[in-house]
């Protein structure tokens, strides 16, 4: 291989290389801070996956002083703004979207300080599975045989009414987001623990907190944890 040719070939592998460590950043110990309510302050996600998906499991740690209604994971793809949506209905209730459908499921009231929130859904049965704080609510069924499309956009602290916008001040997150990670399986009960327990013995497949593709927009910042533990009421975490 001629020299010239060879010095473009590894500039170039060299660029992909810091160009992909700059993008993923570790937030293991960082939160998302979302100050004050808006329309204008979210963090864009980028998936590790580009195939639809039939299966998946979805966690987020969230930190609120909030009662009303707010989105935590919005994933919109084109003509389906809701096609994954888990969104806090009151400190005692929960919705997940598939596909532009709702369930709304009756949780654990949220504690004060961390609360852990998974969502999971099976295309090949339908079944979805709530956990608040590493409690299963009774599951429900929606969406049997459907696939989640394959150009998501993926925001936390906004519900999308359209494809990467239209969001409402009144279901906007105020507060702070941590280890979001989703994976493009169901996790067992075991597994859930771990992530509920951050373990990074279960990182995400689909979404990683510890390795994360992300742009921020609006007031949203990056701040260091200032809490190790979850706020779960269980033991061991
Ligand atoms: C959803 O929240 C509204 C108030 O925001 C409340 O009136 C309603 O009962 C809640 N639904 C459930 C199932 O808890
Ligand atoms: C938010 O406000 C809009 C209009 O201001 C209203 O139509 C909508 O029902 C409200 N949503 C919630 C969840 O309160």
């Amino acid at each position: 291989m001629p020299e010239k040719m060879m010095k473009t070939l590894l500039c170039c592998l060299f660029l992909m290389i810091t160009s992909r460590t700059m993008a993923l950043q570790d937030l293991g110990k960082n939160v998302a801070l979302f100050p004050k309510e808006s329309t204008t302050s979210y963090v864009i996600l980028k998936s590790q996956v580009t195939t639809s998906l039939t299966s998946l499991t979805a966690c987020v740690n969230f930190h609120t002083t909030l009662t009303r209604p707010f989105a935590l994971l919005s994933i919109a793809n084109p003509g389906k703004f809701n096609d994954l949506l888990i969104y806090k209905n009151s400190t005692t209730s929960s919705k997940v979207f598939v596909g532009d459908e709702e369930i709304i499921f009756t949780t654990p009231e949220s504690t004060m300080g961390w609360n852990h929130i998974c969502a999971a859904w099976a295309s090949s049965t339908g079944v979805v599975t709530l956990w608040q704080n590493g409690i299963p609510s009774p599951r429900k069924t929606m969406k049997k045989g459907y696939s989640i499309g394959t150009q998501p956009i993926i925001i936390l602290g906004q519900d999308q009414d359209s494809y990467g916008g239209s969001f409402e001040i009144n279901q906007s997150f105020e507060g702070e987001i941590a280890n979001v990670q989703m994976w493009n399986f169901i996790l067992s009960p075991y597994e859930m623990e771990l992530a509920m327990a951050n373990s990074n013995l279960i990182d995400g497949n689909v979404l990683e907190w510890r390795s994360l593709d992300y742009t921020l927009q609006g007031d949203v910042i990056i701040q260091p944890k200032l809490q190790y533990k979850t706020n779960c009421r269980c033991n061991g975490c």
